[in-house]
């Protein structure tokens, strides 16, 4: 655990922001779609945002005056979270938890839960616990199909030469569509294409593809990293592009 915090933690200084572009469209289109299907996001409706990193939905869900409860168990995503909610003057309607999901103690039943392109998802247990969350409404974000990033296949290729990799995560919308067959709830996915570029110094991508490395259990070596890096970018700056497709469920009680 305390090396995925680790991982979340660095990873909050490149995390897009609630309103960085790229997400921003994202996140306007889920929840467009989810609106469209019914969920409600009124005012002063309570919400439940696991695994809220920086507050991409919990930041513009306060904006419609939602009463958002964000967990999260990295600190470095919530201070990003804390500092851009007290800047659109939404801070009020955020209450912050410091938290991972397996252990935040759900007191009342929210109106909406919701969780996107978490971990905090991975198995039964946080998948029911989620659904349960809420008696009345929930929506689920996660990785599709694909996630193509030349970068990170070239990184686990070079390590692992023999080894196939998926880039898409371990939770799929397949898992917690079963558990809401199991529950007698009704649901709705679709599907969209999604992508984004990050700009890094040498030394961040040097740091990133480490993280990459290990949140897989793979040793970086950094003479392979720094080769690969020379060979995406002669200058300082280094770009590194993913497109991935997302899924977006949607279950009422
Ligand atoms: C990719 S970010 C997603 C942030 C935001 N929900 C979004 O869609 O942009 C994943 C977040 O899940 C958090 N996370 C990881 N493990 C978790 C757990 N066990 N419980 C709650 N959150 C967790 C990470 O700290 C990170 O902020």
């Amino acid at each position: 655990m305390q090396q995925k915090k680790q991982f979340w933690d660095t990873l909050a200084k490149h995390y897009p922001h609630f309103n960085t572009p790229s997400m921003s469209k994202d996140v306007q289109e889920i929840l467009a779609w989810t609106k469209e299907q019914g969920i409600a996001y009124a005012p002063q409706s309570t919400l439940l945002d696991i695994g809220s990193g920086t507050g991409t939905f919990s930041i513009p869900l306060a904006l419609l005056h939602v009463k958002v409860t964000a967990i999260d168990p990295s600190a470095n995503m919530l201070a990003v979270l804390e500092e851009d909610a007290r800047n659109e003057g939404v801070i009020e309607r955020i209450k912050i938890h410091q938290s991972d999901w397996n252990t935040f103690d759900v007191l009342t039943p929210y109106d909406i839960v919701l969780a996107s392109m978490t971990p905090a998802i991975h198995d039964t247990f946080t998948i029911d616990k989620m659904i349960d969350a809420s008696s009345k409404q929930g929506v689920f974000v996660s990785w599709g199909s694909y996630r193509l990033n030349p970068f990170v296949d070239a990184l686990l290729q070079a390590h692992r030469p023999n080894e196939l990799f998926s880039q898409t995560g371990s939770i799929k919308a397949q898992d917690v569509m079963a558990r809401l067959d199991a529950k007698n709830c009704s649901y709705v996915s679709k599907c969209f294409e999604t992508q984004w570029s990050d700009t890094y110094t040498f030394e961040e991508a040097k740091e990133y593809a480490k993280e990459q490395l290990e949140r897989r259990s793979i040793a970086p070596d950094f003479s392979i990293i720094e080769t690969l890096l020379h060979q995406c970018s002669s200058s300082e700056q280094i770009e590194i592009h993913t497109k991935a497709e997302k899924v977006i469920l949607v279950w009422k009680h």
